[in-house]
């Protein structure tokens, strides 16, 4: 949610910025903008996508040295040039970039009016730097003690960078709740800073994740970095574990396609080391400390937003089938402000593909307030939630860049299939002969995925009949149904067809009397212990005109012959079909979306990374 760039040191900033910014845009694409200190203070930003920001700075040509850059998500103000950032302050000698909101911006803009401030946007982070201004001016302090002291006033979630043409070498930036990495250059003489790392691998390895209240002071030689009660703290140093290949779309044209295609791959990725097949053993490294507490967990609340918590729900139900322990699915936003009960003993496992969504992370912070344990499931190391988490385990899919999470859903399921079996066999709920027979299967499935893949060329010719279809109806009953929502999910977020996922059981209460020739009904009937019953859904489809698209288990006869189109995806375990059933649902809406001209990887109104509530 809003992409932050900055850079100190002997490049040419401008290019840098840009280069970064697009690396970062599938955080938000409102809008784009830069400042660069260049003996003055230049600032271009521009509403659209940083190619427009592009397009409009070309003859100005910056140069410099020191600069930074952002990329918006809207949250205050609508998307237009005055709200895009960078802000500055009433002299213009101050420009900061932002990543947040900012709660108490509507008194602290009040005060500010009183004192004969002009704004020039509707935005809360243009009252930040009026506000460092202001302060600066009643303390007559330097910039940095400025923003401590703001800050220490501010209510809010923030990652911040600001500079000052009065202070030409220096960035200042400042975190809470929302992501900062700082690079440090090979030669120890430049500074790189973003929302994430993308924009900082290919220049070096060694970054510090700044903490929650924390403030860093960067010149070109030199890190420092304080806490917001003005106490110096070390920069812990850390090396990356990221290709610059795997921020790249590889010869795909959109990042989606690129992912949906590495699952293979990051399925394998998510397993390596923790399935150990002729052992008949699960371990997952990152769940040691905390292990007891789980196997012995009265109960297992999971969190989640989105398709993390279409993962959970896949979750819940392997886990009660083979640990048997009761689990409670929850969506993040709600769980936060409905005073749950939340027992000492409980165990939360928190899902986050970014880390970084705000009300999983509100959520966890709730119960670890109340005594539960809580099991981070994230892809982004080093996160806010894996390191609010007390243990956990990286999915390892990689970087996912494409708005819609496609192979971060798959590494999911898998971690979480490892778990349930994990906790399984320590609490003896499942005998040897089934724990190998899943593991068996489990090991297979980046094959089985790599086979379900093939099916794209049919999936395309199906996306053609149905792209100008209005509505869409998604059914799956047992492990399917997730499916079902994750696949109306995708559908929607980026064709922007309205889409529905339902138990398929459930549809005769209610969402049957959508159904005539033109409701194209997707029903993903794959061979297991409910296939009789969906059968029977199909039917009643069927009996009222509806289109079909059945996915179907490798070879099975009966169903094709009673729907309008048919995919097959091979047989596995029950337990683990979500990982195959799921691809071609992802592929049919990426070809959808495709013929309908979206931007798949940027769909309207998202953001990859959602840091406000
Ligand atoms: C859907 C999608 C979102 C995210 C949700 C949670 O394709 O990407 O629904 O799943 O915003 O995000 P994370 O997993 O980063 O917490």
């Amino acid at each position: 949610m809003c992409g932050i760039v900055g850079y100190i040191g002997n490049r040419k900033v401008y290019p840098l910025l840009i280069k970064g910014l697009k690396r970062l845009e599938y955080r938000g694409y409102d809008s784009a903008g830069v400042a660069i200190l260049n003996g003055g203070l230049e600032v271009f930003k521009k509403q659209g996508k940083v190619s427009e920001l592009e397009d409009f700075v070309a003859a100005a040509k910056p140069h410099g040295t020191v600069g930074i850059g952002h990329t918006r998500w809207a949250t205050h103000g609508e998307p237009n040039d005055a709200n895009a950032h960078p802000h500055q302050s009433s002299n213009g000698d101050l420009a900061i970039i932002h990543n947040g909101i900012i709660e108490n911006y509507s008194a602290l803009k009040q005060d500010l009016l009183n004192k004969g401030h002009v704004f020039q946007s509707e935005t809360d982070s243009e009252v930040l730097i009026h506000f460092i201004e202001e302060i600066q001016k009643m303390h007559d302090c330097d910039l940095e003690e400025a923003v401590r002291l703001a800050l220490t006033k501010v209510v809010g979630a923030y990652a911040i960078i600001v500079i000052s043409k009065q202070d030409p070498h220096q960035l200042i930036a400042a975190r809470k709740g929302s992501p900062l990495v700082i690079g440090i250059g090979k030669d120890k003489n430049e500074f790189f800073i973003a929302s994430d790392a993308t924009p900082i691998i290919e220049y070096t390895n060694e970054v510090v994740y700044l903490n929650d209240n924390e403030i860093a002071l960067l010149t070109q030689n030199e890190l420092k970095i304080k806490s917001i009660e003005d106490v110096p703290t070390t920069p812990y140093i850390q090396i990356l574990d990221m290709e610059l290949q795997s921020i790249e779309k590889g010869g795909y044209d959109y990042f989606m396609l690129k992912e949906i295609f590495e699952q293979p791959n990051s399925i394998r990725d998510a397993m390596r080391g923790r399935l150990l097949a002729r052992k008949n053993h699960v371990q997952l490294g990152g769940i040691h400390k905390y292990l007891q507490n789980l196997i012995d967990a009265p109960r297992i609340i999971i969190i989640g937003c989105g398709t993390s918590w279409h993962a959970g729900l896949v979750a819940e139900y392997i886990i009660e089938d083979v640990a048997r322990i009761p689990v409670e699915v929850e969506y993040a936003s709600e769980f936060r402000y409905r005073n749950p009960v939340i027992n000492k003993g409980d165990a939360v496992i928190a899902i986050s593909q970014s880390g970084e969504t705000a009300d999983t992370l509100a959520a966890l912070e709730l119960a670890k307030s109340h005594g539960a344990t809580i099991y981070g499931v994230c892809n982004v190391v080093g996160s806010s939630i894996a390191r609010a988490s007390h243990e956990g385990a990286y999915i390892h899919a990689g970087p996912e860049i494409g708005v819609a999470s496609t192979k971060a859903f798959t590494a999911q399921v898998v971690v979480l299939s490892l778990m349930g079996l994990m906790l399984a066999k320590h609490r003896k709920t499942i005998s040897e002969h089934q724990l190998s027979e899943i593991l068996l299967e489990l090991e297979r499935i980046p094959e089985k995925v790599e086979k379900a893949l093939k099916s794209n060329a049919q999936i395309e010719y199906i996306a053609d009949i149905f792209k100008d279809a209005r509505n869409f109806l998604y059914l799956g009953r047992g492990y399917n149904f997730p499916v079902a929502l994750e696949g109306a999910l995708k559908l929607k977020e980026i064709s922007y067809i309205h889409a529905e996922g339902y138990p398929a059981a459930e549809m005769k209460h209610g969402p049957i009397a959508l159904i005539d020739e033109e409701m194209p009904v997707v029903v993903i009937a794959t061979r297991d212990s409910s296939y009789d019953k969906i059968v029977s859904n199909i039917q009643e489809v069927k009996a009222r005109k509806g289109k079909v698209i059945a996915i179907v288990s490798e070879g099975d006869t009966l169903i094709p012959t009673m729907v309008d189109h048919v995919i097959e995806v091979p047989m596995t375990h029950e337990m683990l079909m979500p990982l195959l059933s799921v691809i071609p649902l992802q592929l049919l809406s990426y070809h959808i979306a495709l013929m309908r001209g979206c931007n798949v990887d940027q769909p309207r109104n998202l953001a990859k990374s959602v840091t406000v509530e």
